[in-house]
C-alpha cells in the first residue's frame, strides 16, 4: 500500500458537518495506506502532500464507497410464484399465514448445501459490488435451526473473505416461526433461537442481532428475550420495526439502544423521539414498500423533525424485495419516500455506517477514515439517484487499494 493524492475530483465528503461543504469542487483526497490522510480543495493541499504521486480524477464525482446496511442476501430458491400470487390479489400476510412467505424460503435454504448458497449469493453480491458497494450487511434468518442458521452465517463470512467487500453479519433467528414450532413461538425462541445465537456468537459469526417484530412473526416480549441475550453477549441489536403495523417495536428497539430500526412505515411520534434520543438510525427500505405495493410510506417529515438519522438499504431478499441494486433503492427513496438526493447519499454512506456500528471507521471522506471510495461518471448525488440501470461506477478504491 502506498500513498497518493486523487486530484481534480468533485468530492462529496458526507462528513455530516452542518457548517461544512456538501460538495468540494476541484477537490483532492490524499490516501496513506488504507486510510484517508487529507481531504479539501486542491488549492489548499498541504505542501508535504504535494510530493505524493497524484492521479487526476478528470472532474469525476468521488464519494465514500456505498454501504448497504440491510440485506438478506443469502437464501435458497426464489419466490417468483408468490409474486404471481400477489399479482392476483393475495397479500404478503395472507401468503405467510398460509405457510408460504419466509417459511417457504426457510425450507429451500435448509435443503441447500453451503456451496449452493455461496454460489447463488455470490452472483447477487457481484451485482452490488459492480455498483460501488464496499460494505454490505447480510442477515441469517432463513435457517431457523441452529445448524442452518450457522450455515447461513458461515456463507456470509466466506463471501466477505473472498471478495472486495466487507460483510457484516447479523443473526436473525427471530425472523419467523418455523413449521415445526407452528403456534409455539415462545418455545422456538427459548429452545432454538437463543441457543443458536449463543453458539453462533461463540464461533465469532455474529456482529449484531436482529428480529422481526410483527403479527406474522414475533411480539415485543419475545423479541425482548432475544435482545436480552444479545446484551449479555455484548452484541448490538437492530429490529425490523413498523413494516406492516405498529406493535411498539420502535420503542422496544430504542429502549435497547438499537443501532437501527428498519422499515418504519408505522411509527409514532413517541417512537421517533425515542429513536432520536437513543441514536437509533431509521433504515428505510423502499424496495419492500414498492414490491408489496404498500400505500403508507414512512412519515419522513415527522422522522426528520424528530431528528432521526435516516439510512437507505436494498433489503435484498426473495420475498419482499427481490432487488440486487442499492442504486435502485436510492432512486426509490427519492421517488416513493421524498428523500432528497443528499439525504439518500448520507443514507447509503455515513448513516448506513452508523446503522452497522461502523461510524468511526467508514462512511465519510474525512481524515482517518478507511479509504473506501467510489469514483463515478456522474456529476452529482442527484445524478446517482436519478438514473435506474446505467453503470456509472468508474473506479472503486477499497481499503486504499484499487478494487
Ligand atoms: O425485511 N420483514 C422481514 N424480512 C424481510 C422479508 C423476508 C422475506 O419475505 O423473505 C423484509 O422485508
Ligand atoms: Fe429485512
Amino acid at each position: 500500500l502506498q500513498h497518493r493524492v486523487l486530484t481534480d475530483a468533485k468530492v462529496l465528503p458526507l462528513d455530516g458537518d452542518p457548517g461544512g461543504r456538501s460538495v468540494i469542487e476541484r477537490g483532492a483526497v490524499a490516501i496513506d495506506g488504507a486510510s484517508i490522510a487529507w481531504v479539501g480543495p486542491a488549492d489548499d493541499l498541504p505542501d508535504e502532500l504535494s510530493t505524493w504521486p497524484a492521479e487526476s480524477m478528470d472532474g469525476r464525482l468521488v464519494t465514500p464507497a456505498l454501504i448497504d446496511c440491510h440485506t438478506h442476501l443469502v437464501y435458497g430458491g426464489n419466490r417468483a410464484q408468490e409474486f404471481e400470487q400477489r399479482l392476483q390479489g393475495a397479500t404478503y400476510e395472507q401468503i405467510a399465514n398460509a405457510g408460504g412467505g419466509i417459511v417457504s424460503t426457510v425450507l429451500e435454504t435448509r435443503r441447500a448445501t453451503k456451496d449452493e448458497l455461496l454460489k447463488s449469493a455470490d452472483a447477487r453480491l457481484d451485482a452490488f459490488v459492480r455498483e460501488g458497494v464496499g460494505t454490505i450487511e447480510i442477515k441469517s434468518g432463513y435457517g431457523l435451526t441452529q445448524e442452518d442458521e450457522l450455515k447461513m452465517l458461515r456463507v456470509a463470512r466466506e463471501l466477505g473473505a473472498r471478495s472486495d467487500v466487507d460483510v457484516v453479519t447479523t443473526f436473525l433467528g427471530a425472523h419467523a416461526v418455523p413449521p415445526e414450532y407452528a403456534g409455539r413461538p415462545e418455545s422456538y425462541v427459548d429452545e432454538v433461537c437463543i441457543s443458536a445465537l449463543r453458539q453462533a456468537a461463540s464461533e465469532g459469526l455474529v456482529d449484531a442481532v436482529d428480529g422481526f417484530c410483527e403479527s406474522i412473526a414475533f411480539d415485543a416480549a419475545q423479541i425482548s428475550r432475544v435482545f436480552t441475550v444479545a446484551v449479555e453477549l455484548d452484541l448490538p441489536v437492530k429490529l425490523h420495526a413498523g413494516q406492516l403495523s405498529d406493535m411498539g417495536a420502535v420503542e422496544l428497539a430504542s429502549s435497547f439502544k438499537a443501532l437501527s430500526a428498519d422499515h418504519l412505515e408505522y411509527v409514532s411520534e413517541a417512537g421517533a423521539a425515542a429513536m432520536a434520543q437513543n441514536g437509533t438510525v431509521g433504515v428505510l427500505l423502499p424496495g419492500a414498500f414498492y414490491t408489496l405495493r404498500e400505500t403508507q410510506a414512512p412519515p419522513v417529515d415527522m422522522l426528520r423533525s424528530a431528528g432521526v438519522e435516516l439510512a437507505v438499504a436494498s433489503d435484498c431478499n426473495p420475498g419482499s424485495s427481490p432487488i440486487t441494486s442499492l442504486l435502485l433503492a436510492m432512486n426509490m427513496a427519492c421517488t416513493l419516500f421524498g428523500l432528497t438526493p443528499m439525504e439518500v447519499m448520507a443514507g447509503v454512506t455515513r448513516n448506513a455506517a452508523k446503522a452497522l456500528g461502523l461510524a468511526s471507521d467508514r462512511g465519510s471522506i474525512t481524515t482517518g477514515m478507511r479509504a473506501d471510495l467510489a469514483i463515478w461518471d456522474a456529476g452529482s448525488a442527484s445524478e446517482l439517484c436519478y438514473y435506474a440501470g446505467i453503470d456509472m461506477l468508474a473506479r472503486k478504491i477499497y481499503g486504499g487499494s484499487d478494487a
